[in-house]
Protein backbone atom coordinates (compact mmCIF):
# COMPACT_ATOMS: atom_id res chain seq x y z
CA UNK A 1 0.00 0.00 0.00
CA UNK A 2 2.78 2.40 0.79
CA UNK A 3 5.31 1.42 -1.71
CA UNK A 4 2.99 1.19 -4.68
CA UNK A 5 0.61 3.33 -6.70
CA UNK A 6 -1.20 2.90 -9.94
CA UNK A 7 -1.16 4.06 -13.64
CA UNK A 8 -4.55 6.12 -13.48
CA UNK A 9 -5.26 4.15 -17.61
CA UNK A 10 -8.77 3.71 -16.14
CA UNK A 11 -9.64 6.80 -14.17
CA UNK A 12 -7.87 8.73 -11.80
CA UNK A 13 -6.46 6.66 -8.86
CA UNK A 14 -7.69 3.29 -11.00
CA UNK A 15 -5.37 1.81 -12.73
CA UNK A 16 -2.55 -1.51 -13.34
CA UNK A 17 -0.60 -1.77 -10.05
CA UNK A 18 3.06 0.19 -9.99
CA UNK A 19 5.29 -1.07 -7.36
CA UNK A 20 7.84 0.36 -5.96
CA UNK A 21 6.63 4.20 -6.63
CA UNK A 22 6.16 5.73 -2.98
CA UNK A 23 2.45 6.41 -1.96
CA UNK A 24 1.78 10.22 -2.04
CA UNK A 25 -1.99 9.80 -1.83
CA UNK A 26 -1.96 7.31 1.07
CA UNK A 27 -2.56 8.77 4.29
CA UNK A 28 -1.33 6.21 6.82
CA UNK A 29 -1.72 7.48 9.75
CA UNK A 30 -5.35 9.22 9.42
CA UNK A 31 -6.11 5.13 8.36
CA UNK A 32 -4.77 3.83 11.48
CA UNK A 33 -6.01 6.99 13.82
CA UNK A 34 -9.17 5.16 12.85
CA UNK A 35 -9.15 2.08 14.88
CA UNK A 36 -11.04 1.79 17.89
CA UNK A 37 -7.78 0.99 19.83
CA UNK A 38 -7.79 4.82 20.05
CA UNK A 39 -11.51 5.86 20.99
CA UNK A 40 -9.93 7.03 24.55
CA UNK A 41 -6.65 7.68 23.68
CA UNK A 42 -7.59 11.58 21.63
CA UNK A 43 -3.56 12.64 21.91
CA UNK A 44 -2.30 9.87 20.20
CA UNK A 45 -5.23 9.94 17.23
CA UNK A 46 -5.01 13.28 16.60
CA UNK A 47 -1.12 12.90 16.65
CA UNK A 48 -1.46 9.95 13.77
CA UNK A 49 -4.75 12.51 11.47
CA UNK A 50 -1.37 15.26 11.64
CA UNK A 51 0.67 13.01 9.55
CA UNK A 52 -0.96 13.64 6.52
CA UNK A 53 -1.07 12.33 2.89
CA UNK A 54 2.38 10.54 1.72
CA UNK A 55 3.89 10.40 5.27
CA UNK A 56 4.92 8.10 7.85
CA UNK A 57 6.60 7.48 11.16
CA UNK A 58 8.27 4.34 11.48
CA UNK A 59 9.50 4.90 15.26
CA UNK A 60 6.30 6.70 16.91
CA UNK A 61 4.79 3.16 17.86
CA UNK A 62 7.77 2.49 20.25
CA UNK A 63 9.23 6.14 20.79
CA UNK A 64 6.60 8.30 21.35
CA UNK A 65 7.78 11.21 19.20
CA UNK A 66 5.59 12.01 16.34
CA UNK A 67 7.76 13.29 12.95
CA UNK A 68 6.86 11.55 10.22
CA UNK A 69 9.00 10.94 7.01
CA UNK A 70 8.19 10.91 3.57
CA UNK A 71 7.71 7.22 2.00
CA UNK A 72 10.49 6.69 -0.08
CA UNK A 73 10.51 5.19 -3.27
CA UNK A 74 10.84 1.22 -2.82
CA UNK A 75 12.62 0.73 -6.32
CA UNK A 76 16.32 1.04 -8.02
CA UNK A 77 17.36 -0.24 -4.69
CA UNK A 78 19.76 -3.35 -6.28
CA UNK A 79 22.62 -1.04 -6.47
CA UNK A 80 21.91 0.46 -3.02
CA UNK A 81 23.99 -0.92 -0.23
CA UNK A 82 21.50 0.76 2.22
CA UNK A 83 17.89 0.53 2.54
CA UNK A 84 15.95 4.21 4.44
CA UNK A 85 16.92 7.75 4.75
CA UNK A 86 19.15 6.99 7.72
CA UNK A 87 21.02 3.61 6.37
CA UNK A 88 20.00 1.11 9.07
CA UNK A 89 20.45 -1.73 6.92
CA UNK A 90 20.22 -3.39 3.83
CA UNK A 91 16.90 -4.04 1.93
CA UNK A 92 15.95 -7.66 4.74
CA UNK A 93 16.39 -5.20 7.63
CA UNK A 94 14.32 -2.87 7.05
CA UNK A 95 11.66 -5.23 5.58
CA UNK A 96 11.88 -7.64 9.07
CA UNK A 97 11.24 -4.53 10.65
CA UNK A 98 8.38 -2.99 9.28
CA UNK A 99 6.57 -6.35 8.60
CA UNK A 100 7.25 -7.17 12.55
CA UNK A 101 7.23 -3.69 14.34
CA UNK A 102 4.80 -2.24 12.31
CA UNK A 103 2.73 -4.12 11.01
CA UNK A 104 1.98 -6.93 13.54
CA UNK A 105 3.58 -9.53 11.18
CA UNK A 106 3.99 -12.94 13.21
CA UNK A 107 7.70 -12.60 13.52
CA UNK A 108 10.98 -12.06 14.99
CA UNK A 109 13.25 -8.39 15.31
CA UNK A 110 15.62 -7.83 17.73
CA UNK A 111 17.76 -4.31 18.15
CA UNK A 112 18.79 -3.58 21.54
CA UNK A 113 19.61 -0.20 20.20
CA UNK A 114 16.05 0.24 19.35
CA UNK A 115 15.04 -1.61 23.04
CA UNK A 116 12.70 -4.00 20.95
CA UNK A 117 12.71 -7.61 21.19
CA UNK A 118 9.98 -9.44 19.50
CA UNK A 119 10.26 -13.04 19.07
CA UNK A 120 7.46 -15.11 17.83
CA UNK A 121 7.63 -18.72 17.44
CA UNK A 122 6.95 -19.89 15.09
CA UNK A 123 8.44 -17.15 12.71
CA UNK A 124 6.39 -16.84 9.69
CA UNK A 125 8.49 -13.54 8.48
CA UNK A 126 11.99 -14.17 8.38
CA UNK A 127 11.67 -17.27 5.59
CA UNK A 128 9.67 -14.70 3.43
CA UNK A 129 12.41 -12.29 3.24
CA UNK A 130 14.84 -13.76 0.94
CA UNK A 131 12.22 -13.90 -2.05
CA UNK A 132 10.57 -10.52 -0.88
CA UNK A 133 14.42 -8.79 -1.47
CA UNK A 134 14.09 -10.67 -4.97
CA UNK A 135 11.18 -9.24 -5.66
CA UNK A 136 12.03 -5.82 -4.87
CA UNK A 137 15.43 -5.80 -6.75
CA UNK A 138 13.52 -6.26 -10.14
CA UNK A 139 11.79 -2.99 -9.57
CA UNK A 140 13.72 -0.56 -11.60
CA UNK A 141 12.81 3.64 -11.02
CA UNK A 142 10.57 4.94 -14.02
CA UNK A 143 12.48 5.87 -16.90
CA UNK A 144 12.16 9.95 -16.99
CA UNK A 145 10.11 11.68 -20.47
CA UNK A 146 12.52 12.68 -22.50
CA UNK A 147 10.06 15.80 -23.75
CA UNK A 148 9.65 17.07 -20.03
CA UNK A 149 13.18 18.54 -19.69
CA UNK A 150 15.11 20.36 -21.94
CA UNK A 151 18.50 17.55 -22.78
CA UNK A 152 21.07 20.24 -23.75
CA UNK A 153 20.60 21.56 -20.23
CA UNK A 154 20.87 18.30 -18.96
CA UNK A 155 24.31 17.65 -20.24
CA UNK A 156 25.62 20.72 -18.77
CA UNK A 157 23.86 20.04 -15.95
CA UNK A 158 25.47 16.61 -15.90
CA UNK A 159 29.00 18.58 -15.88
CA UNK A 160 28.38 20.71 -12.75
CA UNK A 161 26.59 17.38 -10.98
CA UNK A 162 30.13 15.78 -11.33
CA UNK A 163 32.35 18.91 -11.28
CA UNK A 164 32.12 22.19 -9.37
CA UNK A 165 28.63 21.29 -7.97
CA UNK A 166 30.19 18.47 -5.98
CA UNK A 167 26.99 16.43 -5.76
CA UNK A 168 28.88 13.19 -7.28
CA UNK A 169 31.37 13.33 -4.25
CA UNK A 170 27.92 11.37 -2.15
CA UNK A 171 25.93 10.97 -5.18
CA UNK A 172 28.02 8.49 -6.87
CA UNK A 173 27.98 4.73 -8.88
CA UNK A 174 24.64 3.50 -10.72
CA UNK A 175 22.99 3.94 -7.50
CA UNK A 176 23.73 7.74 -7.48
CA UNK A 177 24.40 7.11 -3.69
CA UNK A 178 28.19 6.86 -1.86
CA UNK A 179 26.54 3.95 0.70
CA UNK A 180 27.44 2.79 2.89
CA UNK A 181 29.22 6.24 3.92
CA UNK A 182 26.96 7.87 5.59
CA UNK A 183 26.68 11.82 6.26
CA UNK A 184 26.17 13.74 9.63
CA UNK A 185 22.81 16.06 9.62
CA UNK A 186 25.14 19.39 9.78
CA UNK A 187 27.18 18.30 6.68
CA UNK A 188 24.27 18.24 4.30
CA UNK A 189 21.93 20.93 6.07
CA UNK A 190 19.47 18.69 7.27
CA UNK A 191 17.28 18.43 10.35
CA UNK A 192 19.05 16.00 12.83
CA UNK A 193 16.13 15.04 14.51
CA UNK A 194 15.00 12.26 12.36
CA UNK A 195 18.77 10.55 12.48
CA UNK A 196 18.92 10.98 16.11
CA UNK A 197 16.22 8.55 16.75
CA UNK A 198 17.38 5.16 14.30
CA UNK A 199 20.25 3.34 14.90
CA UNK A 200 22.88 5.46 12.67
CA UNK A 201 22.40 9.10 13.66
CA UNK A 202 23.26 9.92 10.10
CA UNK A 203 21.53 10.25 6.69
CA UNK A 204 22.20 8.16 3.70
CA UNK A 205 22.55 9.81 0.18
CA UNK A 206 19.77 9.26 -1.35
CA UNK A 207 19.75 6.79 -5.06
CA UNK A 208 18.11 9.58 -7.67
CA UNK A 209 17.40 7.54 -10.55
CA UNK A 210 13.38 8.34 -11.30
CA UNK A 211 13.89 11.45 -8.79
CA UNK A 212 11.56 13.45 -10.92
CA UNK A 213 8.59 11.67 -10.22
CA UNK A 214 8.49 11.50 -6.77
CA UNK A 215 8.30 15.11 -5.32
CA UNK A 216 8.69 16.69 -2.84
CA UNK A 217 12.04 15.55 -1.50
CA UNK A 218 14.69 14.96 1.55
CA UNK A 219 13.35 12.33 4.05
CA UNK A 220 10.87 15.40 5.58
CA UNK A 221 9.62 16.77 2.92
CA UNK A 222 11.26 19.68 3.20
CA UNK A 223 12.37 20.98 -0.41
CA UNK A 224 8.80 20.77 -2.61
CA UNK A 225 10.71 20.83 -5.98
CA UNK A 226 14.03 19.61 -7.53
CA UNK A 227 14.78 24.02 -8.08
CA UNK A 228 14.26 24.10 -3.99
CA UNK A 229 16.55 20.98 -3.65
CA UNK A 230 19.21 22.79 -5.58
CA UNK A 231 18.74 26.17 -3.57
CA UNK A 232 19.13 24.40 -1.13
CA UNK A 233 22.48 22.73 -1.83
CA UNK A 234 23.96 26.16 -3.59
CA UNK A 235 23.09 28.04 -0.04
CA UNK A 236 24.66 24.80 2.69
CA UNK A 237 27.96 24.65 0.17
CA UNK A 238 28.43 28.34 -1.11
CA UNK A 239 28.56 27.32 -4.41
CA UNK A 240 27.72 30.49 -6.44
CA UNK A 241 25.34 28.79 -9.28
CA UNK A 242 24.10 31.31 -11.62
CA UNK A 243 20.10 31.17 -12.17
CA UNK A 244 21.52 28.88 -15.48
CA UNK A 245 23.44 26.75 -13.46
CA UNK A 246 21.16 25.68 -11.04
CA UNK A 247 18.30 25.00 -14.13
CA UNK A 248 20.76 22.99 -15.93
CA UNK A 249 21.29 20.77 -12.37
CA UNK A 250 17.23 20.39 -12.27
CA UNK A 251 17.16 19.83 -16.13
CA UNK A 252 19.93 16.79 -15.32
CA UNK A 253 18.71 15.66 -12.05
CA UNK A 254 14.72 15.40 -14.19
CA UNK A 255 16.91 13.05 -16.78
CA UNK A 256 17.76 10.88 -14.40
C1 LIG B 1 27.97 15.56 1.39
C2 LIG B 1 27.11 14.64 0.67
C3 LIG B 1 26.15 15.17 -0.36
C4 LIG B 1 26.41 16.06 -1.38
C5 LIG B 1 27.72 16.76 -1.74
C6 LIG B 1 25.16 16.19 -2.12
N1 LIG B 1 24.19 15.41 -1.55
FE1 LIG B 1 22.29 15.22 -2.19
N2 LIG B 1 21.82 14.13 -0.54
C7 LIG B 1 22.72 13.77 0.44
C8 LIG B 1 22.01 13.20 1.54
C9 LIG B 1 22.63 12.66 2.81
C10 LIG B 1 20.65 13.25 1.18
C11 LIG B 1 19.47 12.82 2.07
C12 LIG B 1 19.01 14.05 2.83
C13 LIG B 1 17.65 13.89 3.48
O1 LIG B 1 16.88 13.02 3.10
O2 LIG B 1 17.35 14.68 4.39
C14 LIG B 1 20.57 13.84 -0.12
C15 LIG B 1 19.39 14.05 -0.83
C16 LIG B 1 19.33 14.57 -2.12
C17 LIG B 1 18.13 14.66 -2.90
C18 LIG B 1 16.74 14.25 -2.47
C19 LIG B 1 16.29 12.98 -3.11
C20 LIG B 1 14.96 12.51 -2.59
O3 LIG B 1 14.39 11.59 -3.19
O4 LIG B 1 14.47 13.02 -1.56
C21 LIG B 1 18.47 15.20 -4.11
C22 LIG B 1 17.56 15.46 -5.30
C23 LIG B 1 19.90 15.48 -4.06
N3 LIG B 1 20.38 15.08 -2.83
C24 LIG B 1 20.62 16.06 -5.08
C25 LIG B 1 21.90 16.57 -4.91
C26 LIG B 1 22.55 17.48 -5.82
C27 LIG B 1 21.95 18.02 -7.11
C28 LIG B 1 23.77 17.77 -5.29
C29 LIG B 1 24.82 18.74 -5.79
C30 LIG B 1 24.40 20.11 -5.90
C31 LIG B 1 23.89 17.00 -4.05
N4 LIG B 1 22.73 16.29 -3.86
C32 LIG B 1 25.01 17.01 -3.22
C33 LIG B 1 24.10 13.91 0.38
C34 LIG B 1 24.75 14.79 -0.47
Amino acid sequence: MCHSTVDDSAASGIGARLDGHPNRTLDPGLIISLSPHFDDKADLRSQLASWGPGFYDPYWNHDGISAPVLIPPAYGLRDVALETYTGEGPVSYWNAYVAVTQMGGQGTFVSEELGIDIQNDPDLVTPKLPALREYQFTLMPPEADPTSYDGVAALRGELLFTTTAGCVGCHSGTGFTDAPTLHTAAEVGQSPAYAERGTTGMYRATPLRGVSSHPPYFHDGSAGTLDEVVAHYDAQFTLGLSVTDKADLVAYLSSL
